[in-house]
């Protein structure tokens, strides 16, 4: 019988008990079966599907590093928010309000403050555990957090200015705000909003070059005087227009790096800050959807060995769309048009009010139902779509707290149509910020775990471009050819999948046969069997240390 009980959670520090698992003080590296399918089409037409096993052995660096985490923007609302609520995180300030006294969390971050489901309990319960104890990662409060803003304002002008965090809380927080000054940032008016211009006070001068040498020596001096190991990079600044994308411009390192020294106008300002933190090292994640990673830059970050993520940050209407889509769909159930509309009224809705800048971000939330659709043949003919539309529109009176109004109307059987439709009051800042924690935790994390397959010489990263990434990104940016997945459940399976696989434990597959089949005994009788459960010795097991 089901029950409210069946599922337990504990955030106990985790052994794996496998001969597939060896820890050492530095690494753990975890011998991985990985399982696909490969499909062909016969002389007859038909399909031909083979199971495929490949071997992989991972292995993770278990030392969590110091951290400094520079963010272009850091006086928007995201940045402020960002940097006020990781302070009060980590000094435990609580505030007043009407309702009574509030304490500071991370809710909202897959990092922090969801679970993952380890595996079963001896009397069937699914143990649930936080996601950041299945591997050692990073935590916000231990992070050093700077950057950049065209805007020179103390970070408590700022987070006042942004009208996000309770007065009381602010009022707490602002004499160590005050002391936080953004580090000049590169401005070019062509390619955010005219309306900008008067908060633009602060800015790196010179030609290109001279601006990608300056930042690159913020990182630089930044990493020296803070005493950080590493640094993650992350474009929280306005949304820019798109660039152009042409041969002899950026569409190699080569042609990038001579467009720079050149001083070519098309090269923006994203774009120089994303040259300058792959030259030092560091990974760079793009939080707007403007087209920061020209080839150019993809080049230059796969030579360098650096990662890159993006595009945009995908916190509200965004992150429904790819769940309601992916359930029709999945329902056999036709989305016939999706009509998206928003009305914001902080700085970013300003500058979305402008044509080029709104354009990019139409793009970004374009895409979202692609995958989805193409995926069902029974629904939608070839290269049919639903008519999909996304309106943006200022209005200040309701500042950060963004309205969403979604109407969903699909086809349903013999003829019927279903409409939903949803208002979504999406809080803008307080639902990005998190997602910049989870990018950096795992733009991180990822810089430590290494891949090798059967039959390689040697260990190696991920590609360049940080695909696993997707699920905190409106417009994932994936390596070339590879295929974009937009559904919100697929990209957290991955993460999680991922994140078990190097700790040698199989993928979640929901199967629970132990619980359907008659006949099939307790995970407990089960793991008396052979494999590697039950092979383990105590030598090869070890707790996962924080
Ligand atoms: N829910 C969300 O808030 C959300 C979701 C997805 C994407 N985004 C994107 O994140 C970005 C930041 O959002 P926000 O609400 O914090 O916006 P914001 O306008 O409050 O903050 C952006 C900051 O960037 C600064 N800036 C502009 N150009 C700069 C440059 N070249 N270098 C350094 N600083 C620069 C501005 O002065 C401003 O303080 C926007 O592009 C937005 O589209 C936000």
């Amino acid at each position: 019988m089901a029950s409210a009980s069946s599922t337990t959670y504990s955030d106990a520090p985790i052994k794996v008990v496998s001969p597939l698992v060896t820890y050492t003080d530095d690494v753990v590296e975890a011998k991985y079966s990985y399982e696909t399918t490969s499909v062909t089409v016969d002389e007859k037409g038909g399909l031909v599907a083979q199971p495929v096993t490949t071997g992989f052995t991972f292995r993770t660096q278990r030392k969590v590093p110091k951290v400094g985490v520079m963010i272009a923007g850091l006086g928007g609302n995201n940045g402020t928010t960002l940097t006020a609520s990781i302070l009060a995180n980590k000094t435990g300030t609580c505030w007043m309000t009407k309702e009574g006294k509030k304490t500071p969390n991370y809710f909202g971050s897959v990092t922090q403050a969801s679970t993952v489901r380890l595996g079963s309990d001896a009397a069937g319960k699914d143990v649930y555990v936080p996601m950041s104890r299945v591997l050692p990662m990073v935590h916000p409060n231990e992070w050093v957090v700077t950057g950049w803003d065209i805007s020179g304002a103390n970070l408590a002008d700022a987070m006042a200015r942004a009208a996000v965090l309770p007065y009381d809380l602010q009022r707490q927080l602002a004499p160590a705000m005050k002391a936080m000054v953004p580090l000049p940032g590169i401005y070019d008016p062509d390619f955010i909003a005219a309306n900008q211009e008067d908060r633009a006070d602060n800015v790196i001068p010179g030609t290109k070059a001279e601006q990608v040498a300056a930042v690159r020596k913020h990182i630089a001096d930044f990493k020296a005087s803070s005493g950080v190991d590493k640094v993650v990079v992350v474009w929280s600044a306005n949304t820019e227009r798109f660039s152009d994308v042409r041969e002899g411009l950026n569409t190699t390192a080569a042609e990038l790096l001579a467009s720079i020294e050149k001083g070519e106008a098309e090269v923006s300002p994203s774009t120089l800050m994303a040259v300058a933190a792959i030259q030092e090292g560091c990974t760079y994640i793009n939080g707007s959807p403007q087209n920061t990673f020209v080839p150019g830059v993809i080049e230059m970050a796969a030579e360098a060995g650096v990662y890159i993520g993006g595009d945009d940050f995908k916190s509200g209407q965004t992150k429904m769309k790819s769940v309601l889509v992916d359930f029709l769909v999945g329902a056999g159930i036709k989305p016939a048009s999706i009509v998206s509309y928003n009305h914001l009224g902080n700085n970013d809705g300003k500058n979305l009010s402008a044509p080029k800048q709104f354009r990019s971000k139409e793009i970004s939330k374009s895409n979202v139902v692609d995958d989805m659709v193409a995926s069902n043949g029974i629904l939608y003919a070839p290269g049919e779509v639903p008519d999909h539309c996304v309106v943006i529109k200022y209005v200040p009176y309701v500042g950060d707290s963004k309205r969403a109004m979604d109407e969903y109307t699909s086809e349903i059987f013999m003829g019927g149509s279903n409409t939903i439709v949803m208002h979504n009051t999406c809080e803008d800042s307080l639902l990005a910020a998190p997602l910049i924690i989870d990018l950096v935790v795992l733009g991180e994390l990822t810089e430590r775990m290494t891949i090798k397959q059967d039959g390689e010489e040697s260990f190696h990263g991920f590609h360049a471009v940080l695909s696993l990434l997707s699920y905190l990104l409106k417009a994932p940016l994936v390596p070339t050819g590879a295929p974009v997945i937009n559904a919100l459940f697929k990209q957290r399976e991955a993460i999680t999948n991922v994140l078990r696989a190097a700790v040698g434990l199989p993928p979640e597959n929901h199967m629970l046969l132990e619980h359907r089949m008659p006949g099939v005994g307790a995970l407990s009788a089960m793991a008396g069997g052979a494999g590697p459960v039950a092979a383990a010795g105590g030598a090869a097991a070890e707790e996962v240390k924080e």
